[in-house]
């Protein structure tokens, strides 16, 4: 919501008074004067008029978590478990996941309660790259990289993948990029060349990295504030 409308949905604030109010100086955001009434407000942030506060800043959380194989990426469900828990339950309420992997798949997720930043990180036209190590039960074919680059047609989409980047690693192992993240994407891709996917692990995704070697399956960790703004800064 914008700063000017958060004033004037106070009562007794009515739009003319909001605007002398920024102007007056009188309103803090984070405990800067801020005069911008169009400045876009977060549910993290905190507002102040005077010594009044408006707006408490909510908790914000922003976590990176090696899934481990077999469990859902889904907040709740009856049968399987969910990578939500492997977090502290205090915090479960609060998560959602900002983009999914299959239940075999391993790797990078990211969860957060902020929607705006998560549909930054998984929004379609975003089209930040993510990065997957891929093992395969045949040898990858040499014209692989060549197909993937073309794009795959998605019969159930009705459309070509956006050009992918193969680089292969050994006979069967090879890290992909993708620019989008269509359900079973790889291992679709993978099948649509005659091959099958039987590992797949996400390592990035855009500006995020799994911590190589540091971070165990199953563990999580905050983000860094470079981490979270990295994110903001891609377009
Ligand atoms: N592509 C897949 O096929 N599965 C995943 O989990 C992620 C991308």
């Amino acid at each position: 919501m914008r700063l000017d409308r958060l004033l004037s949905n106070q009562n007794g604030i009515s739009r003319q008074t909001a605007r002398t109010l920024l102007r007056q100086g009188r309103v803090r955001v984070d405990n800067q004067v801020c005069q911008d009434g169009l400045r876009p407000i977060t549910p993290f942030m905190q507002v102040c008029l005077d010594e009044a506060c408006l707006q408490t800043a909510k908790p914000a959380h922003y976590l990176m978590l090696h899934k481990p194989a077999g469990y859902l990426s889904a907040t709740s469900d009856p049968q399987h478990p969910t990578v939500l828990d492997l977090l502290p339950a205090e915090l479960r309420p609060h998560l959602h996941l900002a983009g999914r992997l299959d239940r075999s798949t391993t790797g990078l997720m990211v969860l957060t309660n902020d929607g705006q930043w998560s549909r930054h990180l998984t929004a379609p036209g975003s089209r930040l790259a993510k990065v997957y190590r891929v093992t395969t039960r045949e040898p990858i074919a040499a014209e692989t990289g060549e197909r993937f680059a073309q794009g795959i047609y998605l019969a159930r989409e009705d459309l070509l993948t956006s050009p992918a980047e193969l680089q292969l690693l050994t006979d069967h192992e090879a890290l992909l990029t993708i620019y989008e993240g269509r359900h079973h994407q790889v291992k679709r891709m993978f099948h649509a060349v005659g091959n099958q996917v039987t590992a797949l692990h996400r390592e990035r995704m855009g500006p995020l990295q799994l911590d190589p070697g540091q971070l165990a399956a199953g563990e999580f960790r905050q983000l860094s504030s470079n981490e979270i703004q990295a994110v903001w800064a891609t377009t």
